[in-house]
């Protein structure tokens, strides 16, 4: 396993990370018996994984991974979780809220002190209001030891040109310890602008759902391509209509999705790489995948030419 630092907080963290979300949530949405989520956290500290990533929003993920953990020392990891900022109906939480749901947080995760605090799914709309009247929450429980580092999360199939990432590190690159984000084969864009302004401020990046969802699924991965080519996005000649980025696969790349995790990681921004698999095997196959975590250079050109300008979220 591969080790980077991540940005600010100085932590070291490994380059494959766990993500207790995403579809698979733990294998909560997969049918995994608490053993065998245990199973699956204690394969990832086999393997070297020392990041997990949660949040009050992903069922029992919280619970799970505090029982889990608790039986390893606190030092031997790096946790976080995020908070929301809204109500259901789309309305601002009050500050009291959210001091309430981190200290839940906390009690689920059996711990005193959470590593990482973020912000979860922070729209560029509402960059201003989050600043003023959740931040303070947040600054305020770390300085009393429940927090070590606060950052934020992107939504994942929201503003694909990254509205918030730029709008914090170019307003307050200072308030923001790390930022998740997706960057990616079919999420490039992060690399115009974010990513440069995260270096720029040390600001530690957190790539989530690099794989997700079209690039597991063939079906969906060929529907994208031959919409974009539709569209006139992506080149009608660029790419074959069957099995569109199978040129990926040679060498040491095994699959698609190893080319995924691999590009997903071959950005100097990037710190670690999410993974939300809920299967052992899978785990096994993407640890190895980012062992060697670079494609060919003439195949991350061939990526950037095709997919480089689109910024949707997919
Ligand atoms: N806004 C946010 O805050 C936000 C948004 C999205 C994600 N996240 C975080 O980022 C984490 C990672 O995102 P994600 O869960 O979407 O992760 P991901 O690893 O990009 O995608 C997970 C999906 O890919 C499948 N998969 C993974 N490895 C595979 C392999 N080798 N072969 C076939 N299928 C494979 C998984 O199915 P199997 O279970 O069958 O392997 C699952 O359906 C989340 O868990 C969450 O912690 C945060």
């Amino acid at each position: 396993m591969q080790y980077r630092t991540l940005g600010r907080t100085g932590l070291n963290v490994s380059l494959v990370s766990y993500g207790s979300g995403g579809p698979s949530k733990l294998g909560q949405n997969t049918g995994l018996s608490p053993t065998e989520q245990d199973r699956l956290i204690q394969r990832c500290l086999d393997l070297g994984i020392n990041f997990f990533d949660t949040s009050e929003a992903y069922g029992d993920s919280e619970v799970i991974l505090g029982r889990t953990l608790s039986r390893v020392t606190e030092d031997s990891y790096v946790l976080a979780t995020k908070c929301r900022y809204k109500n259901g109906d789309g309305s601002l939480r009050s500050p009291g809220d959210v001091e309430r749901s981190v200290e839940a947080s906390l009690r689920r995760l059996n711990t005193d002190c959470v590593d990482i605090m973020q912000i979860h799914v922070l729209n560029s709309n509402d960059y201003f209001d989050v600043v003023d009247q959740h931040y303070p929450v947040l600054k305020r429980l770390q300085e009393q030891g429940k927090i070590r580092f606060i950052g934020f999360s992107e939504h994942f199939m929201g503003e694909g040109d990254h509205k918030s990432a730029v709008l914090a590190l170019k307003t307050h690159p200072e308030l923001w310890d790390t930022i998740m984000l997706k960057y990616g084969i079919l999420n490039l864009y992060a690399a115009k602008e974010a990513l440069p302004l995260a270096l720029e401020h040390n600001v530690g990046i957190i790539n989530m759902a690099a794989v997700r969802v079209k690039l597991p699924q063939p079906d969906l991965l060929r529907e994208q391509i031959s919409r974009w080519k539709q569209e006139g996005i992506v080149a009608q000649d660029s790419l074959p209509d069957e099995d569109p980025l199978g040129w990926l696969v040679h060498d040491d790349v095994d699959s698609v999705i190893d080319a995924a995790y691999k590009f997903a990681a071959d950005h100097p921004a990037i710190s670690t790489v999410l993974t939300g698999t809920s299967s052992v095997r899978h785990l096994e196959d993407n640890v190895k995948a980012l062992e060697k975590p670079t494609l060919p250079e003439a195949d991350k050109r061939r990526i950037r030419e095709i997919f480089g300008e689109i910024a949707v979220y997919i």
